[in-house]
């Protein structure tokens, strides 16, 4: 059964027409492409709106202003959150690092106080929590995964004490597409009063969300990964956290006094976003969300897995190949393998010349991938457009890689 028209849905990509026919992208966990009703957004902000926000009382500045916050609106409701919870950054790793260092900022953390993690993170969210128990004299404590690369529910639940001041872990692994168990072990955690935090980048987008529901303190994203523009993210806090944190970031825009003496910040969201922030790109992250809800999340995620089905049986069948997905039922829609003999990198060159494109490495998760026994894998990440005429290309391309290199 086709959960989505890929075709009707290719075409809303002009970038599909810029490239060669049967061109298979499949490097969406790094990046995914943006649709003209995103494009056109931008385009409208540059060319009849453009102002800064919050600021000026002439009609260019309240247009840009009510469209900023239409998208703060439109996101907090593709969350299920509030749109006082939602705060716009940079992207994913500003987001991360942000909320690290307002956590510091409002709390003692003592030597031997622990952090559980787990080893899947993308080093966006462990090099902070790293750099946080390395200044505080805190202990990091891994959860272990299951042979799906899953984290082990129970045994993330049992490395939640009393010590533990900060549960941190993604929603989906950006390299096997495991999705975790996350709703569990944010209830741990608030059950033993840490915080919990949740890396939502590989999964927003992907599958349907309700943070209303969710136990979760905070959660980050990234816009670029769910068909927005590159270099905004979000940072979501509940409520009772957001009045607890104080800001890290000062400058222009976030406040209401400022004294010889010292400055009175503005309330939240706000406070948290100093600086012109990224205008052009929120709005596009607002319609890029108004975008997927029309497709709608429940078939983007069914037709993902359908993808990931395809492929691991399809891979499975090539001698010398080793998977390290997760099964289609627990995956966001990622596929990562190794090929007997030759190089990850080697293989994506070759995909390259056989118009398949994939990212070879660690994917900024080194410690998953050493994990795993491997120093590199070779990753595909599915996405709306993606088709199983995709994943018979990629193929085709490990075929003539063997072919070439052994
Ligand atoms: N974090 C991105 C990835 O997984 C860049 O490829």
């Amino acid at each position: 059964m086709a959960y989505i028209d890929t075709k009707k849905i290719k075409s809303d990509f002009p970038i599909f027409g810029n490239v060669p026919e049967g061109f298979a992208y499949l490097d969406n966990a790094a990046t995914s492409q943006t649709p003209c009703f995103v494009i056109d957004a931008l385009t409208e902000y540059y060319t009849k709106h453009r102002a800064n926000i919050h600021r000026g009382s002439y009609a260019l500045a309240e247009e840009a202003t009510a469209r900023y916050e239409e998208a703060r609106e439109r996101i907090a409701l593709f969350i299920g959150a509030e749109k006082e919870e939602i705060v716009v950054s940079g992207g994913a790793t500003l987001a991360s690092n942000m909320l690290i260092l307002m956590l510091e900022a409002a709390h003692t953390y003592r030597a031997g106080e622990e952090i559980v993690t787990t080893v899947s993170e993308h080093h966006s969210l462990l090099v902070p929590l790293q750099e946080l128990a390395e200044r505080n004299g805190m202990v990091l404590r891994f959860a272990p995964l299951d042979k799906d690369g899953v984290v082990d529910e129970k045994a993330v639940v049992k490395l939640i004490t009393r010590k533990t001041r900060i549960v941190a872990m993604s929603m989906a692994s950006n390299v096997t597409g495991a999705v975790m168990p996350y709703e569990r072990a944010m209830r741990a955690a608030k059950e033993a009063g840490a915080i919990g935090i949740l890396d939502g980048t590989a999964y927003i987008g992907h599958a349907p969300v309700d943070m209303t529901t969710c136990s979760a303190d905070a959660m980050f994203f990234s816009g670029h990964k769910m068909c927005g523009p590159t270099g905004v993210g979000i940072l979501y806090m509940k409520g009772s956290l957001m009045k607890r944190l104080r800001p890290v970031f000062f400058g222009g825009g976030i406040v209401e006094e400022v004294t010889k003496d010292g400055a009175r910040c503005t309330d939240a969201p706000y406070k948290f976003e100093a600086g012109t922030q990224p205008i052009a790109q929120i709005i596009g992250l607002g319609k890029a969300a108004e975008y997927l809800s029309g497709i709608g999340l429940e078939a983007i995620s069914a037709h993902v897995r359908e993808l990931v089905d395809y492929a691991r049986t399809e891979l499975e069948s090539i001698p010398g190949v080793t998977l390290y997905a997760a099964p289609a039922e627990k995956n966001i829609g990622i596929v990562s393998f190794t090929v007997l003999g030759i190089h990850a990198h080697d293989i994506a060159h070759i995909a390259v010349e056989e118009g398949v494109a994939l990212r070879a490495g660690h994917h900024c998760a080194e410690p998953l991938v050493r994990e795993l026994g491997v120093v590199a894998t070779v990753r595909a990440s599915f996405y709306v457009y993606n088709t199983k005429e995709d994943v018979d290309a990629l193929v085709c391309a490990i075929k003539k890689a063997q072919r070439v290199f052994t």
